[in-house]
């Protein structure tokens, strides 16, 4: 049986890949709840390092693409918020792919060429086209259900950032940790700094648990690009969203 793969912008061509070949069969990945679910083998390593540590997370911490990187991260940690717990749950996404701060909680396809079933999530529209940043994994107009679910019910949030400010924190990490992270995850570095220096700032102790999602040593192109300043930010702009919004299917 052959498989269809794809990384985000051409999931509607491993879709129709497989829809017209007898042989082939696509799974959707990091939106739908099995992945996200499967992904928190993450979370509860986490919990349990943390219990080594005699320590809990005031914060936690993911980049967010489709979700399942930040739901494998956060999800154990939603269970305790649900039961009492004070723990912020905190998404970080690209200010050129605004999923969650600045998308609608609506119902979406969740692919260009519409042939996913509808799913009600935060979604820039499914017509968006990804920027051409370098945090690739994180270029997805919608987010997994679940994800967006928590983030309309207050139990997480999201934060977006642009790509040179992740960079910079990417290059503070890499110098004080000696690891050089994915682009997608300098996003979560650059939101565990910002809480760490707000920490510092208002002169509280807070613990920050947050999720390196990847290495970036395939992306040494990109980093080479950001330290010779040829690196640019985009905001991807609201009334864009708007102008997707009319393009939904309608529902109900
Ligand atoms: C290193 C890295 N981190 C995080 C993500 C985002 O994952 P998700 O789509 O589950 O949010 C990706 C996606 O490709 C990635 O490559």
């Amino acid at each position: 049986m052959r498989a269809a793969r794809a990384r985000w912008g051409s999931l509607s061509e491993a879709v129709e890949d497989a829809a017209t070949h007898e042989d082939t069969k696509y799974a959707l990945g990091s939106v739908l709840n099995h992945v996200c679910l499967h992904q928190t083998v993450i979370g509860l390593e986490a919990q349990a390092q943390m219990k080594l540590a005699g320590e809990y997370p005031d914060v936690v911490i993911g980049c967010h693409g489709g979700g399942s990187n930040f739901a494998g991260i956060a999800f154990p940690f939603a269970r305790d918020k649900m039961h009492g717990k004070q723990v912020r749950l905190v998404a970080a996404e690209p200010t050129s792919c605004p999923t969650l701060t600045r998308g609608v909680y609506t119902y979406d396809f969740g692919d260009t060429g519409k042939m996913t079933p509808l799913m009600k999530m935060h979604t820039l529209g499914h017509d968006f086209m990804p920027p051409g940043i370098h945090a690739g994994g994180l270029r997805y107009h919608g987010a997994s259900a679940l994800v967006s679910q928590l983030v309309a019910a207050g139990l997480a949030e999201g934060v977006a950032y642009a790509q040179r400010a992740c960079f910079e924190a990417a290059v503070l990490f890499a110098g004080a940790e000696g690891i050089l992270p994915a682009p997608e995850s300098s996003h979560a570095i650059k939101a565990a700094i910002e809480k760490a220096r707000r920490a510092d700032a208002e002169g509280r102790q807070r613990v920050i648990l947050f999720n390196l999602s990847g290495h970036g040593h395939f992306d040494l192109a990109a980093y080479d690009q950001y330290l010779a300043g040829q690196l640019e930010d985009f905001e991807y702009p609201r009334e864009a969203v708007e102008a997707s919004m009319a393009k939904l299917p309608k529902v109900g």
